[in-house]
Formats: C-alpha cells, sequence, structure tokens
C-alpha cells in the first residue's frame, strides 16, 4: 500500500496540511470549474427535497457547490479529520449543514438513508476503495445516486512512479470496476482536470444509480476480505514502536511529496501559457503569489551564489 494510503497517517498529513489547504491545494488541483463540472454529472433534479452525504468533505469546497444545488439544511459532512471539519463548520454557506466524524469505509448511517452520495478527493487514502464504494452504495435509497471523484494514474512514467508510491491514483479501468461490482447500474463519467495540465485524463467524477434496497450484492465478499486486512493491521498495531516509528516514517516522505507538488504545480500553472494551454485561466490568489515570489527569489539566490564561484 501507498505512503498516505492509510487512516492514521491521512488524519496526520491534514492536521497540518488543513491549515493552508483552501488556499493553496483546492485552487490548484480541484479548481471551482473542475468542481462544477463534476457535480453536474450529479442529477440534482427535485434538489429542494434530495438528502445528501458530503464523504471526506474536509473543509467543505465540494459542499460548497453541492449547497448550491440542494438546501444546504438537507447535507450531512462526514470527514475523519476534525481539523478539516472545523475549517468547512466556519463557513457561512454551510451553517445548516451536519457535520459527523466518520470514517468512509464505515459510514455512521442506516442503509437507504441519502438519495445521493457525493466523495471528491477522498478516495486516495482508502486502504480499502472497495469497501468506501460498497457503504456509498448501502447508504442510499434505492433510485438514488453515488457520484465518485478522484484522481487518475498519470501515464508518464516518473509521475505514475512518484503518485503510485505517494497514494491511490487509480487507472479509470479501477473505478468502473469498482462501481459495478458494488452494484450499481447506469454508470456514466467524466473526465476533469485543472486548466494547466495537459493531460486531459487527470481526474475522473464517476456516477452509479442504486435500484435495490440494502446492502451492496458483493458486501459481504469484500467484509470477509477486509477483516482479513483488519487483522493483519491489528497484529502490525501491535508492534507499537515498530507500527510508530513504518507511521511516522510514512507521513514524513508523504507529506514532503505532497507539499512539494504546490510549488511544481505553481510553476506549471504560470508557464501554461508558454507551454501553448489554451485560456481561459483561474486567477491566482495572493497566497499563491506569495509562493510564487518566495519561489522567485529562491532561484534568483541560487544564481547570485552560484555567479560568485
Ligand atoms: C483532498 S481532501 C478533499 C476534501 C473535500 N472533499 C474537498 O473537495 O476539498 C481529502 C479528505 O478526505 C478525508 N479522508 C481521508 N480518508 C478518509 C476516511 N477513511 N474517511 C473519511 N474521510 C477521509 C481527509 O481527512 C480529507 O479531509
Amino acid at each position: 500500500m501507498r505512503l498516505m494510503q492509510h487512516k492514521k497517517e491521512a488524519y496526520w498529513f491534514y492536521r497540518y496540511l488543513s491549515i493552508f489547504y483552501d488556499k493553496l491545494v483546492n485552487p490548484l488541483f480541484w479548481t471551482e470549474r473542475m468542481r462544477e463540472s463534476s457535480l453536474d454529472e450529479g442529477h440534482w433534479e427535485d434538489g429542494e427535497k434530495l438528502k445528501v452525504i458530503d464523504v471526506g468533505s474536509g473543509t467543505g469546497f465540494t459542499t460548497e457547490g453541492i449547497v448550491r444545488r440542494v438546501p444546504a439544511a438537507n447535507v450531512t459532512c462526514v470527514d475523519q479529520s476534525p481539523h478539516q471539519m472545523s475549517h468547512a463548520r466556519q463557513k457561512a454557506a454551510l451553517q445548516d449543514c451536519t457535520f459527523q466524524l466518520g470514517d468512509a469505509e464505515n459510514l455512521p448511517f442506516p442503509d437507504d438513508t441519502f438519495d445521493r452520495y457525493v466523495s471528491a478527493g477522498s478516495i486516495e487514502y482508502w486502504p480499502n476503495p472497495q469497501q468506501g464504494i460498497n457503504e456509498s452504495y448501502r447508504v442510499i435509497k434505492p433510485g438514488g445516486w453515488a457520484m465518485l471523484i478522484g484522481p487518475l494514474e498519470p501515464k508518464q512514467a516518473f509521475s505514475k512512479f512518484v503518485a503510485n508510491t505517494w497514494m491511490l491514483f487509480p487507472p479509470d479501468e479501477d473505478y468502473k470496476r469498482w462501481y459495478l461490482e458494488a452494484g450499481f447500474v447506469d454508470v456514466h463519467y467524466r473526465y476533469i482536470k485543472p486548466h494547466w495540465q495537459e493531460n486531459e485524463h487527470y481526474g475522473i467524477s464517476i456516477v452509479g444509480r442504486k435500484l435495490s434496497s440494502g446492502k451492496s450484492p458483493n458486501a459481504a465478499a469484500v467484509a470477509a476480505r477486509s477483516r482479513e486486512t483488519s487483522l493483519v493491521n491489528a497484529e502490525q498495531e501491535g508492534m507499537t514502536l515498530g507500527r510508530g516509528v513504518l507511521m511516522a516514517g510514512r507521513v514524513l516522505v508523504g507529506s514532503t511529496a505532497g507539499f512539494l507538488f504546490i510549488p511544481m504545480a505553481l510553476v506549471g500553472y504560470v508557464t501554461a501559457p508558454l507551454r501553448g494551454i489554451p485560456g481561459p485561466y483561474e486567477p491566482l490568489n495572493r497566497e499563491q503569489k506569495l509562493v510564487l515570489a518566495g519561489l522567485g527569489l529562491l532561484a534568483v539566490g541560487l544564481l547570485a551564489r552560484a555567479l560568485r564561484r
């Protein structure tokens, strides 16, 4: 399993990332335009009446798109990170939402509770993605739709290696297979990307409909497999020092990789016109400009030092 595809590691990663998540992460990797284009696939007719669950809701960026389509009082946000959730709770548009800490792979709700399920950018951290998708099936009512938004495996060899070492970046066949195995029908999808990316298949928004009530038809098989994994995990967790050191190492390396993606993406962002990527370009915010200015100063400093030698 990848460095950050673990619940505890993801918890610690977001303990710190949540501080600047809205300012530096989403505006680069999960923009408003991507969010709106994804959510447009979600079957929002009769929006006033729909009860929605947003899983891995984080700081509430996707939830802000959901409450444009249904009343905030009908929306339940679930995340395992109290730090991410505390930012969502402060947003004016989300004041009427319900917030609940919980695990995407074991949602704290009875079968057939919601009309729509949305999860954006969270599957990367789920140790057992099929179990998470089965949960999306279980908690929606018959006739309801579940939407999952996630990154795709990069095509270029080096990016693919880095992505796969870091988190879960599945190929699109995996998303489709997980949806079909969970029991969804009428599965359809759309590819998404931020403007500065050349790769048209950067991310996917996949949607499926549940027909009959209750759990996913493959729930028993997947639960048995996941019991085996949790036994292995429990045994590993028994070695507290070993497990602790391993986790700290993963969080450190995984977080460093995560934080390095931000300046790399910013450079990609500003060089997009030079690489012939057509606009319209989304404007940079103040924090992004500050990081870019810092990068510029660093480059000038390094150049001056090299010239002095
Ligand atoms: C990249 S953020 C996406 C947040 C939000 N959906 C958005 O659109 O900005 C991923 C979120 O998934 C949450 N997460 C990761 N694993 C989870 C799990 N097993 N159960 C619930 N939330 C999880 C993290 O805490 C984090 O807030």
